[in-house]
C-alpha cells in the first residue's frame, strides 16, 4: 500500500473514536502552530486548506486563530467523517466541502494551505494560479528527504519566489514553504 492510502485509511481508522481524534490533533498541535506563527495567520484570514482528511486536524487547529477556514478532500467518506468531528467540537467556523484541488474556484481566501499528501501539486497550484488573488499566500508542507521521491519535493513546484521554514520536525514532513499565488508559474500543460 502506498504511503498516501496508507495514511489516509490510519486517520479513518482513528477518527472512528473521538477521543483518538482528540489525540491527533494534540500529536499534530505543536508543527501546526508554529506554521500558524510562521504563516502570521491571523483574525482576518479566510483559510482554504486542500485534502482535509478524515481527521483535519491542522484546518480545526487554524480555526481557532483564522476568521474562517475551508478545508476540501476529494474523498466523501473523509469529509463526512471529518464534518461529524467538527461538530462535536462545536467549531463554527469551519466548513467542510467534497471537491478536488485540482477544481476549487480560490478566489475568496486570503491564504492556502496545502498538506503533505495533497496531489498532484503542480496541477493544484496551476488552478490556484488562474483563480486565487495575487497575494493571497500559500503555504506547502515538504516532504522529509526519505520521501522526496513519494511526494513532490520543492525544487518541482513551479513557483518562481519562495521561503522555506525548517521549524517543523513530523515523521514525514519537516519544512514548510511560503509563496504568493502571483510567483507560481503558470502551466498550460496542467489546465
Ligand atoms: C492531505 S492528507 C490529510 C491532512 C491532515 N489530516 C491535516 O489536517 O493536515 C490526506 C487527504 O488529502 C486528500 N487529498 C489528496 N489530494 C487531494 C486533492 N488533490 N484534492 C482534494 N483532496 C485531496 C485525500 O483524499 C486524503 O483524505
Amino acid at each position: 500500500m502506498k504511503i498516501h492510502s496508507f495514511t489516509s485509511k490510519l486517520e479513518k481508522i482513528a477518527s472512528i473514536n473521538h477521543m483518538t481524534c482528540k489525540l491527533y490533533l494534540n500529536l499534530y498541535r505543536k508543527a501546526v502552530l508554529s506554521e500558524i506563527r510562521s504563516a502570521n495567520i491571523n483574525k482576518n484570514d479566510k483559510i482554504l486548506i486542500i485534502g482535509g482528511g478524515a481527521i483535519p486536524y491542522t484546518g480545526i487547529i487554524m480555526s481557532e486563530y483564522a476568521k474562517e477556514v475551508t478545508i476540501i478532500d476529494r474523498d466523501k467518506e473523509a469529509v463526512e467523517i471529518a464534518k461529524m468531528h467538527v461538530k462535536k467540537l462545536r467549531i463554527t467556523n469551519v466548513t467542510l466541502i467534497q471537491c478536488c484541488g485540482e477544481n476549487i474556484d480560490a478566489s475568496n481566501f486570503s491564504k492556502i494551505f496545502i498538506p503533505l499528501q495533497a496531489e498532484p501539486k503542480c496541477q493544484i497550484l496551476n488552478k490556484l494560479k488562474g483563480t486565487a488573488m495575487k497575494n493571497t499566500e500559500i503555504i506547502i508542507r515538504l516532504p522529509k528527504e526519505r520521501f522526496a521521491k513519494t511526494y513532490t519535493s520543492h525544487n518541482e513546484l513551479p513557483i518562481k519566489n519562495f521561503q522555506i521554514s525548517t521549524d517543523v520536525n513530523q515523521i514525514t514532513f519537516d519544512k514548510t514553504l511560503f509563496c504568493l499565488a502571483k510567483d507560481i508559474i503558470s502551466n498550460e500543460a496542467h489546465i
